[in-house]
């Protein structure tokens, strides 16, 4: 094992956190994120050959936890398409110094069985998403025809299997599923499942983003607030993306991660692993540093030791804030106060 010591950025953060998109695939085609026009039967997926094998994941992982990380987050595309995942979470699981395993998954593939298989591997949390939980319109969001009660399914599945507590992903979308906030909190009550609304995010260049969809935390808090009474929680750790609140009945917690109005990149820790090995630094990089090329080339882990931490060290991203204060500098001159591409660095 490599000798190697915590490192931060240039704005003092440290790398606590990887996310590791272990396929670009996915079964749904919501159309904020995979739409059919770009996604569709011509799309060209990556070739398996592409992406990184699960020797190279771990070896990855291995590093990154010498270099301070401590919690891993399986994502996608929809990690559950990856065959064997579970071999792979028992590798993970054995890596010194890796305290959380976690996975953000549509729900769809997470039959009993293979929610216990993942526990026992070393899952020990699961986020679904659910953006509405009325059957007809969730069925039009994932473009497949998807009912919210089968994922409904799969959180009793994740419940059952003690992948708690289990976190719900709700994204919010004006003119689409606001009219769900209270439906969906009244649903979760008194289950345990911590319900999480998301402010819409510009992340891509594919989802058409315009600042009016965006429903803000205000708005989530005080519908919420007019029904159940709520009231906000200290974080449970420095830099979480949810703000955490309680129902003051006793009826359990909610989230809302309201990354486009209250941005958190001041104690953002994570880095992002894309399925085919490129590292970005925010969720909005635009270009990810390759790391799979030396990697396959013969690098020793001292050399990609010495390539990760030098592009963490190098860090300066906060791209949320920065759209924040453009977005606010532009109000009034600007209806739409869309930011361009162009202006956060292209
Ligand atoms: P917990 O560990 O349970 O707190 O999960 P998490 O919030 O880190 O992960 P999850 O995959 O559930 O992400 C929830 C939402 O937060 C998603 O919409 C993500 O895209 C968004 N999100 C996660 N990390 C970041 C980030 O670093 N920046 C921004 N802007 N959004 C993020
Ligand atoms: N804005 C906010 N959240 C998004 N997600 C995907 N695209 C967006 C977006 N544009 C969510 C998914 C999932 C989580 C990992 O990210 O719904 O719950
Ligand atoms: Fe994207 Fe998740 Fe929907 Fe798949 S289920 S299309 S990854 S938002
Ligand atoms: Fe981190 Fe980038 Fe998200 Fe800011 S926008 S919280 S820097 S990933």
């Amino acid at each position: 094992m490599t000798s190697t010591a915590a490192v931060t950025d240039t704005r003092a953060r440290a790398l606590r956190d990887l996310r590791i998109s272990l396929t670009d695939r996915c079964n749904f085609r919501c159309t904020y994120c995979m739409p059919r026009h770009l996604f569709g039967s011509e799309h060209l997926f990556l070739p398996r050959a592409e992406l990184l094998d699960f020797d190279e994941i771990e070896r990855l992982s291995r590093l990154a936890a010498g270099l301070g990380v401590t919690k891993l987050r399986l994502t996608g595309g929809e990690p559950l398409l990856r065959r064997d995942l579970d071999v792979l979470v028992a590798r993970l699981a054995a890596i010194e110094g890796i305290e959380d395993i976690c996975l953000t998954t549509n729900g769809s593939l997470l039959t009993e069985q293979r929610a216990r298989e993942l526990r026992a591997a070393g899952i020990n949390r699961v986020t679904l998403s659910l953006d509405a939980i009325d059957d007809e319109l969730f069925k039009s969001i994932n473009d497949v025809g998807y009912p919210a009660s089968k994922v409904l399914a799969a959180v009793d599945n994740a419940r059952a299997a003690g992948l708690g507590p289990v976190k719900v992903n709700c994204v919010l979308q004006r003119g689409v599923n606001e009219h769900q906030i209270l439906p969906m909190a009244e649903h979760f009550r008194h289950t345990g499942v911590v319900l999480r609304f998301i402010e819409f995010m510009d992340v891509g260049t594919s989802n058409g983003w315009r600042m009016e969809q965006v429903v803000t935390a205000r708005e989530i808090v005080d519908t919420i607030r007019a029904v159940h009474p709520i009231t906000r929680a200290a974080a449970n750790t420095p830099g979480e993306t949810a703000n955490r609140w309680h129902y003051d009945d006793g009826a359990g917690e909610i989230g809302i991660i309201a990354s486009v109005s209250q941005p958190f990149c001041g104690g953002c820790t994570r880095a992002r692993l894309s399925a085919i090995g490129e590292l970005y630094t925010c969720l909005f990089g635009v270009h990810g540093r390759d790391i799979r090329g030396p990697m396959r080339a013969g690098a020793t882990d001292a050399e990609l030791t010495d390539l990760l931490a030098g592009i963490w060290r190098a860090r300066d991203d906060r791209y949320s804030e920065i759209r924040g204060e453009q977005t606010a500098s532009r109000r009034g001159k600007d209806a739409d106060g869309r930011v361009e591409m162009s202006y956060i660095g292209g």
